[in-house]
């Protein structure tokens, strides 16, 4: 009896050796033809090492399948040592939400055009990476973006004016590139809810700022560094919803004293450009005022006192023609 249960142990261990308890493998078989293929084209590189053609392409790193679906929705991949371009077939993943290829020195080459096929899209960040060429303009077409992040690469040309036909963009950071020409005139007609907040900064970019970006309603906005000119005081106002706002190291110039700020303003910084006038009153009324630079300007005259503007340092207002006052010495 006892040998005869020992028996049947054994034969049920050694059946199930033999025949492993066998999950279904959720991993669309398409998506993992795609997997695979992105990984020989990126040249089978370490941070990849888990993509294994024998297991469940849902669990492999770097990528997400939607659990409904288990089609792959994400691929994310950050601080890799990767080298090469960012493959064509990622625009083989139709059901892509997010696309993230970030902080990897060695990625170069243009943004492939097979991007445009990933009608899905939500969240695009290639970013901290060393692509060349244009920001393309099929961007414009993938209607659910909400978050385009370019920033960080070498890209050139000019900005494509179509990014204002994306309805849902929270988000565009266009930052760190070496993009010239002027900022298109239909930034002033973004078509969503709320215009998104917008990073040009450490750009080439030249012209005057459009006027038909006083239509909008930014929240956050950085032109810094570049080359832009003339008067932007329609982008304030008191109705107006800026709250962190970044002008400096620009040609921008006219005369400040009259402009009236938004409650929820908390950083402004205008610092080197030829802005003339003295520093507007109406800043003495902004509790959350936590940034302030208007240093290496052609300001003149008395800092009116009150509100936060005898808080900022002496580095915050030097370097005017004539500006006096705390924190400056006396007129
Ligand atoms: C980038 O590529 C260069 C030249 O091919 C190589 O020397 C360097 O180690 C690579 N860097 C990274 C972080 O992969
Ligand atoms: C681009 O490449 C250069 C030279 O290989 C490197 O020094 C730089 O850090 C790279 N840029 C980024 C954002 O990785
Ligand atoms: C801008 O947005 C703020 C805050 O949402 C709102 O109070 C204000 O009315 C808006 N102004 C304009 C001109 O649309
Ligand atoms: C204001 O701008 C000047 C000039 O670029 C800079 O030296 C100073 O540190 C800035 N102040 C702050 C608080 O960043």
């Amino acid at each position: 009896m006892k040998t005869y249960s020992l028996f049947i142990i054994f034969l049920f261990y050694f059946l199930s050796l033999s025949f492993p308890c066998y999950a279904a493998e959720k991993c669309n078989p398409k998506d993992k033809k795609v997997l695979l293929k992105i990984k020989q084209d990126l040249g089978n590189p370490y941070h990849l090492a888990s993509w294994n053609p024998d297991t469940d392409c849902c669990d492999w790193y770097v990528v997400d399948c939607d659990p409904k679906t288990n089609r792959i929705n994400a691929l994310t991949v950050f601080q890799a040592n990767i080298s090469g371009q960012i493959p064509a077939a990622v625009g083989d993943l139709p059901f892509l939400e997010t696309l993230l290829f970030r902080h990897i020195t060695n990625i170069t080459g243009e943004i492939p055009s097979a991007i445009a096929k990933l009608t899905r899209l939500k969240t695009v960040r290639l970013s901290w990476t060393n692509l060349t060429g244009p920001v393309p303009s099929f961007f414009s077409k993938l209607k659910t973006l909400t978050y385009l992040d370019l920033s960080f690469n070498q890209l050139s040309g000019s900005i494509p004016p179509s990014l204002s036909l994306l309805p849902s963009l929270l988000a565009l950071h266009l930052d760190r590139n070496r993009l010239t020409g002027t900022i298109p005139e239909s930034f002033g007609a973004f078509t969503g809810s709320s215009p998104p907040d917008l990073f040009l900064s450490h750009n080439q970019l030249t012209g005057s700022v459009p006027k038909t970006l006083g239509n909008m309603n930014f929240t956050r906005i950085d032109l810094s560094r570049n080359k832009l000119e003339g008067d932007i005081s329609f982008l304030f106002g008191k109705s107006k919803a800026l709250q962190d706002a970044d002008f400096s190291r620009n040609l921008f110039e006219f005369d400040i004293t009259k402009l009236e700020f938004p409650e929820s303003l908390s950083n402004l910084d205008w610092n080197h450009n030829k802005l003339t006038g003295n520093v507007p009153v109406g800043l003495t009324t902004l509790d959350n005022l936590q940034q302030f630079n208007v240093s290496y300007n052609r300001l003149c005259g008395q800092i009116p006192v009150g509100g936060n503007l005898q808080s900022f340092t002496y580095a915050e207002y030097f370097h005017n023609r004539c500006l006096c006052g705390a924190p400056l010495p006396a007129c």
